[in-house]
């Protein structure tokens, strides 16, 4: 049997003004993982079994918007290659969280199929393979998140440019929190979308704050000005409050841990759901974990980046 495997990702900052040509800051989160098994089949035919969610997929019978159907043809494509194969998924990171779940789902069955055809690809073939579904699940993707997950390195993403990995002077503590809410991207996405149809005079300077938020952001890291990042992160939130894309679930677990001593916070992903993320001093971050569990949080981490 040959495995792939692939991270999470958060974003730090730039989600959605990324979509519309400004650039974004993720971390992959490696604690976090999406696992593929490949195998030799005795019965004829590819056959996909989807553990968490229940499923087993016919490749010949699935449907053309089947996504995990849908990777294991592109990467058979690729490398040319067939065999009567059994395919198992399995996965830590939780469903439509602003975790790239997808993303991570595609990259592990690339990876675990390159391993059993003895195939190596670069992460940037990985992620083209898998950006072709993530179009599927969000419509109009950035291609932010598959790079994040191919690469599995804290990078820098501009729509259409290549990807530049940015410094992280001093390591820093990031709590967390998942609202427990599934947002679907799509979703936030598309409504964004038609916000900036409206009013792209309005959006177009909200993305443009964020541009300039990230540029600061990154700015801080490579010099370990670390105590910019909460207020850069509480800013970043306004933008994306302005977009129309938060709730008041994600700002009640924002005020929460501001209370217990978060530098700042903003949602990261999608939005309306998903995940809430702060910049914490150390010491807090116990503290700030034990505040938003308390306010409703279904799961938190506490995570080091860039060590
Ligand atoms: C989703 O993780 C990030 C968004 O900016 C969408 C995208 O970049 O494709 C919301």
């Amino acid at each position: 049997m040959k495995t792939g495997t692939a991270c999470g990702k958060i974003i730090l900052f730039g989600e959605h003004a990324v979509v519309y040509g400004r650039p974004a800051l993720a971390v992959p989160l490696s604690q976090l993982r999406a696992r593929a098994f490949v195998e030799r089949r005795a019965e004829r035919g590819i056959v996909i079994h989807a553990r968490d969610l229940g499923r087993d997929i016919f490749l010949n019978d699935a449907s053309a918007d089947d996504a995990l159907a849908m990777i294991t043809r592109l990467t058979l494509d690729k490398f040319g290659v067939t065999d009567n194969l059994e395919i198992s998924v399995e996965s830590d990171i939780p469903l439509a969280s602003g975790f790239g779940s997808g993303a991570a789902i595609s990259t592990a069955i690339v990876r675990a199929l390159g391993a059993y055809f003895e195939k190596s690809l670069a992460p940037a073939e990985i992620s083209a393979l898998v950006y072709e579904t993530e179009k599927m699940y969000h419509g109009t993707p950035s291609g932010i998140d598959n790079s994040v997950i191919a690469y599995e390195q804290a990078i820098c993403f501009v729509r259409g440019q290549d990807i530049t990995p940015f410094q992280i002077a001093r390591p820093f503590t990031l709590v967390i929190a998942n609202t427990g809410i599934a947002s679907p991207t799509k979703i936030t996405v598309g409504d964004v979308r038609r916000g900036w149809e409206q009013d792209p005079a309005r959006f177009e300077k909200i993305f443009d704050n964020v541009g300039a938020i990230v540029e600061h952001a990154q700015d801080a890291l490579a010099r370990g000005e670390n105590d910019r990042l909460g207020e850069l992160m509480t800013r970043n939130q306004r933008a994306l409050e302005e977009m129309g894309v938060s709730s008041r679930e994600i700002e009640n677990l924002i005020g929460a841990g501001m209370r217990a001593g978060a530098g700042g916070g903003k949602l990261s992903g999608g939005g309306r759901g998903g995940n809430v993320i702060f910049y914490v001093a150390e010491e807090r971050a116990e503290e700030v974990g034990r505040a938003v569990e308390e306010k409703g949080a279904m799961g938190v981490i506490l995570t080091r980046v860039g060590s």
